[in-house]
């Protein structure tokens, strides 16, 4: 029976951000890379957020701060109504089993040398005290459930495609019974057929199970399929945060727009505003100051070096990091 849908907050992120220090020989000072900064997000039970934007962008990073493999060097999670941040290590581990996360290498990411059956029932063993039958029976049930046939549960690795293989990490992933699964760039290594039998998959699961999903993904047809709301990133920090219909039908963020006009659209509305994305990446060393994307951006005026927007826009519902949409010029 599918799990009822009230679509409830299951996680909070609040100012998430996560630095790393560049250590650049024994005399100089580390440089700091902000990877990730002022991520703010709720993620609720059977919705999909998905998080958007180019290479270096901060997506996984974002996952490994939310799965708890990293913790933020700010800010704040919140885990069905409890705070993550300086837990003590048992009340963590406990927490962590809510988070489950789907890398997107489905080659690497599965031990060689171990049968499908105990890949799935290892979080098993190490989480419960559940018997070595009941293990093989939820390990069973758990192939079936993800496409899977029951005489999979003895083979290795090697002797599955690799759709085949992501089903047997989602399978991994869903364990423990998890309330949200992040997945980073889940379906990009898989040939374009095979991308979408996972994606309906993937939600078919989150109907039947309820999961709240963080779907990191650069490519925005995948996003269009899955999403519901959408987070767009830049440089470490979320730029807009909109629901999929309004991101893809109106966004107002100049970068935005240069995200979806360098994605092919049969819609001619979306096509007639094209911005072209010109200008390298910058380093995330050295951000540009104020906006991060005053050096590409075609609206670019005044205040837009000097000072950085804040997400929100005043006076309104607007999540859209742009002085131009706050001041009504586009
Ligand atoms: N452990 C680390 N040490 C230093 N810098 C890091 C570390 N991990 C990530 N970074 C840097 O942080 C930034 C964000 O990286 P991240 O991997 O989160 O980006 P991404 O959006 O997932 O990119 P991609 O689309 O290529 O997967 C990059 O500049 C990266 O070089
Ligand atoms: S704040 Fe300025 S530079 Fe940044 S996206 Fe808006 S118009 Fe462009
Ligand atoms: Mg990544």
């Amino acid at each position: 029976m599918n799990a009822p849908l009230d679509h409830h907050v299951v996680l909070r992120a609040e100012g998430l951000a996560r630095h790393y220090e560049l250590r650049r020989g024994p005399f100089a000072a580390p440089a700091v890379v902000r990877a990730l900064a002022e991520a703010s997000f709720e993620l609720k039970q059977g919705r999909t957020l998905a998080v958007v934007g180019e290479s270096g962008c901060g997506k996984s990073t974002l996952a490994r701060v939310v799965t708890m493999i990293e913790p933020p060097t700010a800010g704040r999670l919140v885990v069905e109504d409890r705070e993550v941040t300086g837990r003590n290590a048992e009340d963590a581990r406990i927490l962590r089993r809510s988070v489950q996360i789907v890398f997107q290498d489905p080659y690497g990411s599965l031990n060689p040398r171990q049968k499908i059956g105990t890949i799935l029932e290892e979080p098993l063993a190490i989480n419960t005290d559940l018997s070595a039958a009941d293990r093989r029976a939820k390990a069973q049930a758990m192939l079936a459930k993800v496409g899977l046939r029951p005489e999979h549960y003895e083979r290795y690795p090697h002797m599955f495609s690799g759709g085949q293989r992501q089903r047997i990490a989602i399978a991994r992933a869903l364990m423990l019974d998890p309330k949200i699964l992040v997945l980073d760039e889940p379906v990009s290594a898989l040939d374009v057929s095979i991308q979408a039998q996972v994606l309906n998959l993937l939600t078919d699961l989150q109907q039947e199970f309820g999961l709240a999903y963080l779907f990191i993904s650069h490519d925005l047809s995948v996003v269009r399929h899955i999403a519901d709301e959408v987070m767009v990133m830049y440089l470490g920090r979320p730029v807009e945060v909109a629901p999929k219909e309004e991101i893809f039908a109106s966004t107002r963020h100049p970068y935005t727009r240069a995200l979806l006009s360098a994605t092919p659209s049969t819609d001619p509305a979306a096509r007639k505003e094209r911005i072209r994305l010109t200008g390298e990446l910058p380093s995330p060393l050295r951000p540009p100051s104020g906006c991060a994307f005053h050096p590409r951006c075609p609206y670019v005026y005044e205040p837009c070096p000097v000072d950085r927007p804040e997400l929100k826009v005043p006076g309104s519902d607007l999540l859209v990091a742009c002085h131009a949409v706050r001041d009504g010029r586009i």
